[in-house]
């Protein structure tokens, strides 16, 4: 079938299987910033934006986000100009491999358009579907509570 969605505010026209996740179809056309960490919804690395909800696109079936808008990091920043959430984890240096990274910055910017007053457990607990495996997440968190002071200060 074909599905017609947004991506990163392009318009897209797409031919899917049914069954076919979203993340493959993401990745097979160019979205290589998703990530498939367990393909299992352990992990979230895939996460992206349906609607602006983070989700984890290796548990969406390709055919049920006709007509809706993904956002993914490739929609974010450019090497020449990073996005606020980027700059901020680089500055905090919250990754050491940065395979987590693509995911944590979606479901990072979905928090930030939910909350903005959070302590670091709470904002550990709200990231707790993305799985870091080498940074023990402290730095990740302190960024992120950076971030929410700012948004607070109208930054
Ligand atoms: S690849 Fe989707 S949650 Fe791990
Ligand atoms: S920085 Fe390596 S998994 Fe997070």
């Amino acid at each position: 079938m074909e599905i017609r969605i947004i991506v990163n505010g392009a318009e897209k026209r797409w031919n899917v299987e049914p069954g076919e996740l979203l993340i493959d179809v993401l990745r097979d056309n160019g979205y290589k910033s998703v990530k498939k960490g367990c393909g299992s919804a352990d992990c979230g690395t895939c996460t992206v934006l349906l609607d602006g909800r983070a989700v984890l696109s290796c548990s969406v079936f390709a055919a049920s986000v006709d007509g809706k808008s993904i956002e993914t990091l490739e929609g974010l920043g450019s090497e020449q100009q990073l996005h606020p959430i980027q700059q901020a984890f680089l500055d905090a240096s919250a990754f050491q491999c940065g395979f987590c990274a693509p995911g944590l910055i979606m479901a990072t910017k979905e928090l930030l358009e939910k909350e903005t007053v959070l302590t670091e457990d709470q904002i550990k607990r709200e990231l707790s579907g993305n799985l870091c495996r080498c940074t023990g997440y402290e730095n990740q968190v302190k960024a992120i509570g950076g971030l929410m002071e700012k948004k607070r200060e109208g930054k």
